[in-house]
């Protein structure tokens, strides 16, 4: 059997090969498929990264109009998955929702994994309907009609137009709002072997359907320590604030081990340095806030909880730096989206990421399911004599 080597948290282990992101965490560097994410964020749209992400290379026009309108063709979710809607507590988190209905859509959309025609269907429709999902949760929460995709829109346009218009709201789209978050989505768009990643490839390698492996990565990403954080972090603005904003209290609390208590949107397994997605997210904070005429005090606390933080040996030394989900929050909160819908919003954004390290798993000749060993500790073997039963 040979030794087995422990690696907790899988810090020292590759799990895979892998052709579509990049990073280095030293230098705070993100790539989707060779790509600076800076670029990638000034010169696309959510639906070219997506096409990007998922197939290699970017789209020509043809291309890409043609992914846009097969996406838009397949937004339609079936009736019966509103209806799932409907057996949800009305406080229900939206989360909770969104992650029990994605499996049930092979009920309602099986494939055959064979035919990669209709794998490349099934991935249409995790993109084209996740979205409207993810905007029937929030009109739920609401009590409000279910909305209906625009194919004439983009998809951050679509999304604001499914989840805020009604009847009668007269909701108009602000170009950029829209732009702000085609920005946050492609900024979530992958990260290589992050927790839900991880899990939609451990699944999937079972060759469990598609929607089974993604809905993984869903309930993965709900947690707090991964894209359960953006909501964590605005609670804990929001807390801080409402304690008279003592922000030095908060982080010898944070430093203490025993208070339980975690800087929320600090630190990341990978960058040591920077994550280059805060730099980009905290740039358009201020304009979307300032657009939007939102004097949002959360921002400036967040903005000093960070210098704080930054001069503070502890976090210093321990190369804790804001990360993703530190100020996406706030932008989301000033776009009218409730913080309980925050980690839904990180989901749609991450889509194409678990959809391409789900295809590119599928497609690797070497796959062999995902099976971990252990370092048995229990006991040795022990004689039975039992309590209950006596022959
Ligand atoms: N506040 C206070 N101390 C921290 C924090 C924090 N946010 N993060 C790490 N530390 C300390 C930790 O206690 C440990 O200290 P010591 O060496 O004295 O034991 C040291 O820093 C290393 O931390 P770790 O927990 O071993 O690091 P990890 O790589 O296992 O965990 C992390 C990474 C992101 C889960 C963690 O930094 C964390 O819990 N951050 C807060 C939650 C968060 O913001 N998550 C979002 C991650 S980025 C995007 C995403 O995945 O959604």
């Amino acid at each position: 059997t040979g030794m087995i080597t422990l690696d907790p948290g899988y810090v020292n282990t590759g799990s895979c090969e892998s052709n579509i992101t990049f990073i280095d965490g030293e230098k705070g560097i993100l790539r989707y498929r060779g790509y600076p994410i800076e670029d990638v964020c000034d010169k696309t749209d959510f639906i070219e990264t997506a096409y990007l992400v998922i197939y290699g290379r970017l789209p020509d026009q043809n291309e890409y109009d043609k992914f846009r309108d097969d996406i838009a063709e397949h937004s339609l979710p079936h009736k019966g998955l509103a209806k799932m809607f409907e057996a949800f507590p009305k406080d229900a988190h939206p989360m909770a929702l969104l992650a029990s209905v994605l499996p049930s859509m092979y009920a309602y959309y099986p494939y055959d994994e064979n035919d990669p025609e209709q794998v490349d269907k099934a991935i249409l429709r995790l993109l084209g309907k996740v979205p409207v999902l993810a905007s029937w949760v929030y009109r739920k929460l609401r009590g409000w009609p279910l909305n209906y995709s625009n194919p004439d829109l983009s998809y951050a346009a679509n999304f604001l137009n499914l989840t805020f218009s009604t009847p009668s709201n007269r909701f108009k789209l602000d170009p950029d709002i829209v732009k702000a978050l085609d920005l946050l989505l492609i900024l979530h768009a992958d990260h290589e072997q992050n927790c839900s990643a991880a899990s939609v490839r451990m699944v999937g390698s079972s060759q469990v359907n598609l929607y089974a492996a993604i809905a993984a990565g869903m309930c993965s990403l709900w947690g707090p320590l991964h894209g359960g954080a953006n909501q964590k972090v605005l609670e804990m603005l929001d807390m801080i604030q409402r304690d008279g904003g003592d922000i030095d209290k908060y982080l010898e609390l944070a430093k203490d081990k025993e208070s339980g208590f975690r800087l929320m949107g600090f630190g990341h397994r990978v960058y040591k340095n920077f994550d280059p997605r805060a730099h980009i997210i905290k740039k358009h904070a201020d304009r979307v806030l300032s657009k939007l005429g939102i004097n949002d005090p959360l921002l400036n606390l967040a903005k000093k909880l960070e210098e704080a933080a930054l001069n503070d040996p502890y976090f210093a030394e321990r190369k804790l730096y804001p990360n993703v989900d530190f100020y996406s929050g706030i932008i989301y909160k000033a776009m009218g989206i409730p913080t309980e819908m925050f980690t839904v919003m990180f989901a749609i954004g991450r889509l194409p990421g678990w959809i391409a390290q789900w295809r590119e798993m599928q497609r690797d000749p070497s796959l062999r399911i995902g099976r971990p060993r252990q370092v048995y500790q229990g006991e040795t073997e022990r004689e039975l004599s039992s309590r209950v039963k006596n022959h």
